[in-house]
């Protein structure tokens, strides 16, 4: 069996994907159409030829404007049943999902109309497709506390359909400290918490995220691996990494796939998996990012079947539920 074979065949979870971040451009027009709104663009082929972004804030500004096309209930259906078609076929089994509400309302869309969509498709892909998942409600860290604390107000009579809050958006500049009192608040009211850290931020971000945020998972955590101490405490405390390379690549985060720091991460013994962050926007699912990591740093088979079972040990499951996802 060829590498890509086995890959294809791995069960897996997938725990860092942004659904917004899953809109593809052909589905970004049909709902421009059906939605009446404009977009800057006259073809798909445009719409891809624009995704070359230097860094995160790139790519950012074009993924907002993207999401500008969602605007009923039934699109956010439509979004997320066509994330887990396309997951299920990559054997994806279980996937913790993170949708943007400030995204959404900021614009008029009800937080409702978001969540009520989003957990329909996530319903439809339990029954049609056998793939379970849960939402991570991130909140935009380029907007204030205030904001975010509003916006978990608004989640709250939704709290039984939310595993946990997340944080995401532009790094540098927004420092966890910002969302200690926050994220305190989701904690006493029973939700996960995880961060965005270490992407293009300094470790003494992650560090922030884990002693202030007192974060359950990180999302990235990359530049970890400058501060030695920083590995330790990882490793030591079992810290699930929810890495993405072609994100990575796409973001220049990395400039060589070939020097990802994936392999290192494992020799340290941090618990690192693998992800696709916005598939549609960084030219791959979560196969295609095992498959390319996998080619270019020279993954064992062995190292492949860790990053997997990685990702059902860091997935917000009970372990009655991560064997039946298996
Ligand atoms: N980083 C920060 N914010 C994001 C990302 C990311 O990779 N994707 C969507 N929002
Ligand atoms: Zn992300």
């Amino acid at each position: 069996m060829t590498m890509d074979a086995y890959i294809a065949d791995l069960p897996k979870a997938e725990l860092h994907l942004h659904i917004e971040g899953s809109l593809e451009p052909e589905l970004m027009f049909e709902l421009a159409r059906r939605n009446r709104v404009a977009i800057p663009f006259d073809t798909v082929e445009a719409v891809r030829a624009a995704y070359d972004f230097s860094n995160l804030q790139d790519f950012l500004d074009i993924y907002y404007a993207g999401a500008e096309v969602l605007r009923t209930e039934q699109d956010f259906q439509d979004l997320a049943l066509a994330y887990f078609r396309r997951a299920a076929a990559d054997r994806v089994r279980h996937a913790e999902i993170f949708f943007d509400p400030q995204t959404h309302t900021d614009r008029g869309i009800p937080f409702q109309v978001v969540i009520e969509g989003l957990t329909s498709g996530m319903a439809a892909a339990r029954t049609e497709l056998d793939v379970s998942s849960q939402l991570i409600l991130c909140f935009l860290r380029h907007l204030d506390e205030d904001a975010a604390q509003a916006t978990l107000s608004a989640a709250e009579p939704w709290l039984d359909r939310i595993a946990g809050v997340g944080l995401d958006s532009s790094e540098v500049g927004h420092p966890p400290s910002k969302f200690q009192r926050v994220f305190d608040r989701a904690g006493a009211m029973g939700l996960k918490r995880v961060a965005h850290a270490g992407e293009e931020g300094p470790p003494a971000y992650v560090w922030e995220a884990l002693d202030l945020l007192k974060i359950d998972r990180m999302d990235h955590g990359n530049r970890s691996m400058e501060d030695e101490a920083l590995i330790q405490r990882l490793a030591a405390s079992g810290m699930t990494l929810t890495v993405c390379p072609l994100s990575n690549l796409k973001l220049c985060v990395v400039d060589d796939l070939a020097k990802h720091p994936v392999p290192e991460m494992l020799r340290r013994g941090l618990h690192v998996t693998l992800n696709s962050d916005d598939p549609a926007y960084f030219g791959g699912y979560v196969n295609d990012n095992y498959r390319a990591l996998a080619a270019a740093v020279g993954l064992t088979r062995e190292q492949v079947t860790q990053l997997a079972r990685n990702s059902f040990e860091g997935a917000f499951l009970s372990p009655g539920e991560k064997i039946a996802r298996l």
